[in-house]
């Protein structure tokens, strides 16, 4: 049997990193420690309404990954086994922070399998401070006036600062 040990193995993180958090650069940091190659892909068709463009999401990702050489940051558009498949990734990565998580990334897991049976799903822990963090909360909070210090890179705090009306900031 063809071990395929000496293939380069490409990942895809996909998700909509809207925005970027220091959980998301966890996982980034662990599965770039683990893959040849890392792609951090940003969905752009979400049902979701975005706070930040997808362009303003990739800017953002870029900077927090500029130091990580096998990383790199794309769009993908329409179902992410094509894209996949078109980036000839095998793994796509997906974090999961609590028992909570588990039903839905099962579900897209069994789902994008039946789809494309040849990519593997594999799921990592980010660091357990962490387990709590979401964009969407820290959209929340942030808009509350609340501190999101250490939950995202500065320059997502600014650029926070710069988009969302808030209480207290
Ligand atoms: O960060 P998110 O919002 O939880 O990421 C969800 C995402 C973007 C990974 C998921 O919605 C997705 O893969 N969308 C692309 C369309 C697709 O392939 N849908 C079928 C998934 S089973």
């Amino acid at each position: 049997m063809d071990s395929g040990a000496s293939r380069p193995v490409t990942a895809i993180y996909p998700g909509s990193f809207d925005p970027v958090t220091n959980g998301h650069l966890d996982l980034i940091t662990r599965a770039s420690n683990i893959f040849d190659k890392l792609v951090v892909a940003v969905a752009h068709n979400l049902e979701k309404d975005p706070l930040f463009t997808e362009k303003e999401r990739v800017e953002m990702l870029e900077t927090a990954t500029f130091k990580w050489v096998n990383v790199e940051i794309d769009i993908f558009d329409g179902l992410l086994m094509d894209y996949a498949r078109a980036k000839k990734a095998s793994v796509i990565v997906r974090g999961i922070r609590a028992v909570s998580d588990y039903e839905y990334e099962l579900q897209m897991a069994l789902m994008n399998r039946r789809l494309a049976p040849e990519l593997e799903t594999i799921f990592l822990m980010p660091d357990g401070k962490y387990s709590f963090v979401s964009s969407r909360l820290v959209k929340e909070v942030f808009t509350l006036g609340g501190s999101i210090e250490g939950l995202v890179p500065q320059f997502v705090i600014d650029r926070l600062k710069a988009r969302v009306p808030t209480n207290g900031h």
